[in-house]
């Protein structure tokens, strides 16, 4: 928390206590949590309280706290009152990378939740393994697909990370050329990308074949450098901006080779992460999108694109704000809301050059550097 928040902080729930005791229905603010656009605290009423008399008395809780709305609701913590922060605070990859260091193996950043944690998708566990990305125009699609690549290259050495950037418009990628994850560069040419594709199913296969699997902890790392485990392979994560241009431009080959990739590619360390617009039917098989474990839904324009775009009813995902408001639509877990920690060209450029520079070809055969600091 911010340490200028704390007197608005403490100021709002003494103004909550006031208006609960004017009102006979006594509770006490007992903590709360501060997140990127919402302020969220928890209420203990006294033990005669109902939950309905609190309910009722949202409208003159957020009169006298000067705020816009205020939404009472009920969760483990107890009655939780929810309201705007009066200074949203911009969510940066930079400063929420270090928050999390040391990150996990094959984890990468994804951004901040309503409760202000810091998100993160490991693509080891089969709950993620593969991620489509949804939403309209400027919901912040190539910008979450950046955010991840970035994380990923600024936390793995080469030779535990590869990756590929399929980029049809050329807009999404560009500055990731020349860091030593990329094994080429940015492909914008659609032949090229399938032909890649193809080259990374041989890979799949090989690897199936041999046994050969990445390695997926710190341990393993430890005895990888020893020597003890001599089959393991870096993972390769392929990224697809504008999937359905692909998609529709790559002909039939293409849909069946992702098809492929996503099906069996996590055993062998391979995961795709694409973006798309439209994942509906008409372009994107059943198939292909229920081998996606992890959905990332962006504002879409109607409550039946939120359906399409994250795979079930009832997310709202219509209701987000864009550029970078995202949803996590996962299994059968409720989605959880989150702001895409962002990086604007200047810093992405900027780190990627740093990588350059620092860090030796995964070829150089140099010991296995695990984690590196953001900053
Ligand atoms: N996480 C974010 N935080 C702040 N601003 C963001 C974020 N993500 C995106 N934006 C803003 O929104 C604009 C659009 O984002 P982006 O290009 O990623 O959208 P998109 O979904 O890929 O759109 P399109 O479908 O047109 O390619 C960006 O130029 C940026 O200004
Ligand atoms: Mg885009």
């Amino acid at each position: 928390m911010s340490r200028s928040l704390r007197p608005y902080l403490e100021y709002q729930a003494d103004r909550v206590e006031a208006v609960l005791a004017a009102h006979r229905t006594p509770g006490r603010v007992t903590g709360g949590t501060v997140g990127p656009r919402l302020i969220r605290f928890f209420l203990n009423p006294a033990p005669n309280i109902r939950f309905a008399s609190i309910k009722r008395l949202a409208d003159d809780l957020a009169l006298a706290m000067q705020v816009p709305t205020l939404n009472v609701d009920r969760g483990k913590e107890g009655v939780i009152l929810e309201f705007s922060n009066p200074t949203p605070r911009p969510v940066t990859l930079l400063n929420l990378l270090p928050e999390a260091m040391p990150m996990p193996l094959a984890t990468a950043m994804l951004g901040l939740t309503d409760d202000g944690a810091p998100l993160l998708a490991r693509l080891s566990a089969p709950e993620v393994a593969h991620i489509l990305v949804a939403g309209t125009t400027g919901s912040g699609k190539s910008a979450l697909l950046r955010t991840i690549a970035a994380s990923l290259a600024l936390t793995h050495a080469p030779s535990l990370l590869q990756m590929l950037c399929i980029d049809p418009k050329g807009r999404a990628f560009p500055a990731f050329n020349g860091i030593p994850h990329l094994t080429r560069k940015p492909i914008v040419d659609v032949p090229e990308a399938v032909e890649a594709l193809h080259s990374v199913v041989r890979v799949m296969e090989s690897r199936d074949r041999r046994g050969e699997t990445p390695v997926t902890n710190h341990d393993a790392i430890a005895l990888h450098n020893d020597g003890a485990v001599g089959t393991s392979v870096p993972r390769i994560v392929i990224f697809i901006d504008e999937l359905a241009d692909l998609v529709m431009q790559g002909e039939a080959p293409v849909a069946d080779t992702l098809t492929r990739l996503v099906q069996r590619g996590r055993q062998a360390g391979v995961h795709v992460i694409a973006a798309t617009q439209h994942p509906s039917s008409a372009i994107l098989s059943s198939v292909m999108r229920a081998n996606f474990p992890l959905r990332l839904v962006g504002r879409v324009v109607s409550a039946d694109d939120a359906r399409v775009a994250s795979g079930r009813a009832g997310t709202n995902a219509h209701l987000l704000n864009g550029r970078g408001d995202f949803l996590a639509v996962s299994g059968g877990e409720n989605p959880i809301r989150f702001q895409v920690a962002y990086i604007d060209e200047k810093d992405l450029k900027q780190q990627m050059a740093m990588l350059g520079n620092t860090v030796a070809p995964y070829s150089a055969q140099l010991p296995v550097l695990a984690y590196r600091s953001a900053t």
